[in-house]
């Protein structure tokens, strides 16, 4: 079988797409103030690009493929996308990030089509609050967005908090509680300071430490044995709980030693990490038709060994780009 190996030996598997850079939300730490312009003049690619660049990382040795946004369920050919992508052989694994608003009425379609996981934003389980958050969000909309996800098998429906302190601290507890009842993977992320938004972190940042404290509240936290060796998180459960924890650490711990990811943008540009601005334009071979193995095998080569060399940890804590444009 075909490996993609980066030049510290960690074997690049998983490939993260954003489909569409624009969101039907605005949510606080994704674009503070509206300062995330997106690349829409850039132009977005089309279906048949994005089939084909999918179909080049299969090649080169990508196993796992989630499609982000912005919000993916935007796109008007979503389920078709998700059926091409599901049909390439060697993509073992097809997930999907989106803030839910849509879900309801799309669960069903994408399953069908061939979508196996989805994640869903939700930062709060008050209406106010969510509305506040996201900018404008209705929150019943995701959370039978959520219900749909889980009647119709695409699961684990894990469900990402973005943990603000004076925002939404005062509700992980009632986050962590619904794992009780439902097997759903709550997982708590860390505030993490994206482009201009430095004011804002340092006010609201809180660190996943003091973040499972208030889970504690409940109840002691147990640790899982880790599944998925590459995954971020670190799982726990309350006792007797039908689901899970986890706490994702992208600012207090990095987790580059086990990265085995790359991204592409909406507009066609294949980045290697999150922190760096390298990116590769996959675009002139994509409508060439081209051979994409050299592509993203010149990706893997500049994949950092640790993101010390990055802007975030260079006194300037924002990475170069909106979370909007390479995709969560
Ligand atoms: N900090 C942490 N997570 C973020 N996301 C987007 N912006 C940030 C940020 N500044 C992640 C969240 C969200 C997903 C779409 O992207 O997990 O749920
Ligand atoms: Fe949209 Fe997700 Fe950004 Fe919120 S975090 S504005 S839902 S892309």
């Amino acid at each position: 079988m075909v490996e993609l190996l980066d030049p510290f030996g960690r074997k690049l598997e998983y490939l993260r797409v954003s489909v569409v850079d624009s969101c039907n939300f605005r949510c606080f730490y994704c674009l503070p103030g509206n300062v995330c312009k997106p690349r829409g003049v850039r132009g977005q690619m089309g279906r048949k690009l994005i089939v084909r660049a999918v179909l080049g990382a299969a090649k080169s040795g990508i196993r796992k493929v989630r499609l982000t946004g912005g919000e993916p369920l935007i796109r008007k050919d979503i389920v078709e996308l998700v059926r091409e992508i599901a049909e390439i052989p060697g993509i073992a694994d097809l997930s999907l990030t989106t803030n839910g608003s849509m879900l309801a009425e799309l669960a069903m379609p994408l399953a069908m089509a061939g979508l196996k996981r989805v994640n869903i934003s939700l930062d709060s389980l008050d209406c106010k609050n969510y509305n506040y958050i996201t900018r404008g969000g209705e929150l019943q909309n995701t959370l039978d967005g959520i219900d749909a996800a889980v009647a119709c098998g695409l699961t684990p429906v894990k469900i990402n908090m973005v943990v603000m302190k004076g925002i939404n601290d005062h509700e992980v507890a009632n986050f962590a509680r619904l794992t009780m009842d439902r097997n759903l993977h709550v997982r708590f992320i860390e505030y993490m300071p994206m482009m201009n938004q430095e004011k804002s972190w340092r006010e609201h940042y809180l660190a996943s430490a003091e973040i499972m404290t208030l889970c504690e509240d409940i109840g002691p936290l147990t640790p899982l044995p880790e599944e998925d060796l590459h995954g971020p998180a670190r799982n726990f459960f309350l006792a007797g709980a039908a689901g899970r924890l986890g706490f994702i650490t992208p600012v207090s711990q990095h987790f580059c030693a086990d990265c085995n990811r790359l991204r592409l943008t909406s507009d066609g540009k294949l980045k290697p990490c999150l922190f760096t601005a390298e990116e590769i334009d996959l675009l002139p071979a994509l409508q060439a038709r081209e051979n994409l193995i050299p592509l993203y095998q010149a990706a893997a080569k500049q994949k950092l060994e640790n993101s010390d060399s990055s802007p975030a940890a260079k006194g300037s804590a924002c990475g170069p780009l909106g979370m909007m444009e390479i995709g969560g």
